[in-house]
């Protein structure tokens, strides 16, 4: 190669790359705003909350944060509302063996802190952070599930839930709840669960067909 040609391949290369890199970055600055939705009074204030009571010394968002409590980016996304006013306002009245303490949570801040929450969750970020891996807590294939494996994974019971080792812990575990409960309560508490126990804050599954509640039952009471 010539010293011109050689010359001309840089300038004219150097150029080609430049450009394309221009027009990335055009592309992307394009379509960032389009990544997140609209910011509210509510979000704003929720944020405001959020710095108040230091939530971010213990759990992590988009990323940062304190690994000692879940991350809450998606978790809006999981959970009813009606169960996280509720755990906000009081952990130990969802669950008892919560860690989170009772910070003194007014229900107003408790709502911006849920629209906060809920914007977070709706900010398109690449799939991150990664779902755990829920499929099957016995490991096997998607197929080989019973019917009221299949309703407890369409109903995202592991969201708050563990057998065997997999699924959230807000919920309490199921892994023998088979051997604690009968089908006449299970069966009910899935309809009601207030019913069953006063204020329960998981939500009620009335909604769903009577054939997969009693799926939904025979799975739960083969779980000992
Ligand atoms: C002292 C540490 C601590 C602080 C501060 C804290 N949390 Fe938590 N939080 C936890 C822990 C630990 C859990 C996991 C459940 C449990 O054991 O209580 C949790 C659970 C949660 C959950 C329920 C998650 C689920 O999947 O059910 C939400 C929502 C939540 N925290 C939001 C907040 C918000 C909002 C703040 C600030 C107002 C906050 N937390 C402050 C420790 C903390
Ligand atoms: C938003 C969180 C949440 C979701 C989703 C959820 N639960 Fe629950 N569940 C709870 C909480 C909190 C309790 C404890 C209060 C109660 O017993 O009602 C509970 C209790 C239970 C119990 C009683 C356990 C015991 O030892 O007494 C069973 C069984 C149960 N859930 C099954 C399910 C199934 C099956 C699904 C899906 C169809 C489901 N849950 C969805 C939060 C949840």
């Amino acid at each position: 190669m010539s010293n011109k040609a050689a010359r001309n391949l840089f300038i004219y290369g150097s150029l080609f790359f430049f450009v394309i890199f221009v027009m990335l970055t055009i592309d992307t600055m394009g379509k960032l705003d389009k990544r997140a939705p609209e910011i509210t009074e509510e979000v704003n204030a929720g944020k405001m909350v959020w710095h108040k009571y230091d939530c971010i010394g213990c759990h992590t968002i988009l990323g940062n944060g304190s690994y000692f409590a879940p991350d809450m980016t998606k978790v809006a996304e999981k959970k009813p509302k009606d169960y996280l006013k509720q755990f906000l306002m009081d952990p130990k009245s969802v669950n008892t063996k919560a860690s989170m303490p009772k910070l003194g949570i007014s229900s107003k801040e408790a709502d911006d802190l849920i629209a906060f929450l809920d914007w977070i969750s709706r900010v398109d970020t690449n799939g991150w952070p990664p779902k755990p891996i829920l499929a099957t807590a016995a490991g096997v294939a998607v197929k080989e599930l019973t019917a009221g494996q299949r309703v407890y994974q369409s109903q995202n019971c592991a969201n708050c839930h563990m057998v065997s080792g997999i699924g959230g812990t807000t919920g309490p575990d199921l892994t023998h709840v088979g051997s604690k409960r009968d089908r006449a309560w299970l069966f009910g508490h899935f309809k009601d669960p207030k019913a069953y126990v006063p204020n329960s804050a998981m939500p009620g599954y009335g909604h769903i067909s009577e054939q997969e509640l009693n799926d939904l039952t025979d799975y739960m009471v083969a779980l000992k």
